[in-house]
């Protein structure tokens, strides 16, 4: 018998949930009896929700969609939960990236201080979620988590809740590999890559174009003009000036360490001195995708409450969503499909920690991830990721401890701050700032 799926989104009322449902939808073998969108904040779900039933009429009328605010209905028997959830909001993001500025370093989603800022939040949320599975959702349910900071996520919940089926992912190195196969004029399935690093914190190491090594003619590229081609370079300039600046970036790097092919987060963490001259604090990432893409959705949701046409296809997500839904597939049917995704190191990079939350390729099975193994790394990769990863680590445990001591710590460790003294500094502050989020640190 043909299974069919539970689906929950958790983070109902994310500005992505609409394009992600389209590519949910598209992927036909995955039967889903009934959508659930869960969330904590009702009337922003609510404006969401009409997008997504839009989405459902247009593309497979008649699927059962539900909202919810309680956890006890949304996740019962679910066998699939997609975590997209954003603690605090826009406006924490925002506050995160301006605090950091504000003392002079890099102010960033995930990066850096507003990063660490973000995984405080986020810790006990995910937690609570995974508690919520484990209660109400089916027995072989699987959550696949993309909220971020997924580094920080991924290690606080797999020392909390080690058991938990949960599978942590991140577009990004599909969005660029997306980005080499226009270079290279393939299509993405054509490529397969290896990588080694940590979330936002990685190398590709190969490039194979159907088999065949690519990957010096794509450093060649990547050397010159960074992860854009003539065509994408003025697309995205109209489009989302921000993106460009970050995929012309990798070119700095890709001249500095021509080893391997970075993901462009490096630049927050190689090119920082560069990032916060460019980084404008009175219009933020943040505060660009609040007066973009979140205008945009709630704007869209108004209309079709008041019977007007909306074109849907401006929400479509695109890769980040197929990469999603593949990843789902494969956990579904078993499909071993290979795919990058962040697991338990267990020695897959031979001389990083067995406990580093490493993202590197994997075959994704019914029971999870396979990890591939990658072997030994060369020592300067090491190093950085070695210090990242106890960065995040102090980080998780100050979140447990309530540790101020070690908070102070891993915010002295992160390469985005120059000094303990600033560390200190930016601490005080996020402390002040998320007082209604972040675990009581005592001093
Ligand atoms: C990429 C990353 C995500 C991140 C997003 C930010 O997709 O993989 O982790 O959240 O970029 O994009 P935004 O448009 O919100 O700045
Ligand atoms: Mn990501």
């Amino acid at each position: 018998m043909d299974k069919n799926f539970k689906i929950v989104i958790c983070g109902g009322g994310s500005t992505y949930t609409a394009g992600i449902v389209k590519n949910l939808l598209d992927a036909r073998r995955l039967k889903i009896r009934e959508l659930w969108l869960y969330d904590i904040d009702a009337p922003r779900q609510d404006a969401v929700a009409r997008l997504v039933a839009q989405v459902i009429r247009e593309n497979a009328p008649g699927l059962p969609l539900k909202v919810s605010t309680d956890p006890q209905e949304a996740f019962a028997g679910a066998d699939f939960i997609m975590a997209q959830m954003r603690v605090g909001g826009l406006p924490m993001r925002v506050q995160d990236e301006q605090i950091a500025l504000k003392h002079g370093c890099v102010g960033q989603e995930t990066c850096g201080a507003g990063g660490m800022a973000y995984g405080m939040r986020t810790i006990a949320p995910m937690v609570q979620l995974v508690d919520y599975c484990e209660a109400y959702a089916a027995a072989d349910y699987w959550i696949v988590n993309y909220s971020n900071p997924a580094a920080i996520v991924a290690k606080a919940v797999y020392a909390l809740r080690p058991r938990a089926r949960i599978l942590n992912i991140c577009d990004m190195p599909v969005e660029i590999e997306a980005r080499m196969a226009e270079i290279l004029d393939c299509e993405l399935q054509d490529l397969e890559v290896d990588y080694f690093g940590l979330n936002h914190y990685g190398w590709f190491t190969k490039v194979r174009r159907r088999g065949e090594d690519v990957t010096e003619q794509l450093k060649a590229h990547v050397r010159q003009y960074g992860y854009v081609t003539q065509k994408s370079y003025q697309d995205l300039l109209v489009q989302d000036p921000d993106w460009r600046h970050t995929f012309e970036n990798a070119k700095t790097i890709a001249n500095l360490f021509p080893d391997y092919l970075p993901n462009t987060y490096w630049q927050y963490y190689l090119l920082g001195d560069s990032v916060v001259q460019y980084t404008d604090i009175h219009n933020t990432r943040g505060q660009q995708v609040i007066n973009g893409r979140e205008k945009r959705v709630f704007a869209a949701a108004e209309k079709l409450k008041n019977g007007e046409a909306v074109d849907m296809s401006q929400f479509y997500v695109g890769v980040h969503g197929l990469f999603i839904v593949e990843v789902m597939c494969s956990l579904a049917f078993d499909e071993r499909s290979r795919q990058l995704v962040i697991v338990r190191n267990n020695g897959a990079v031979e001389n990083l920690p067995d406990d580093a939350m490493v993202e590197i390729p994997a075959y994704i099975t019914s029971r999870g991830p396979e990890p591939i193994r990658v072997g030994p790394i060369p020592r300067f990769y090491k190093g950085l990721i070695e210090q990242q990863d106890a960065c995040e680590g102090l980080l998780v445990e100050a979140a447990i401890e309530h540790s101020y001591a070690k908070a102070l710590q891993a915010f002295t460790m992160n390469r985005t701050i120059p000094s303990a003294t600033v560390a200190k500094a930016i601490l005080d502050d996020m402390i002040e700032a998320n007082k209604d989020y972040w675990p009581p640190l005592q001093r």
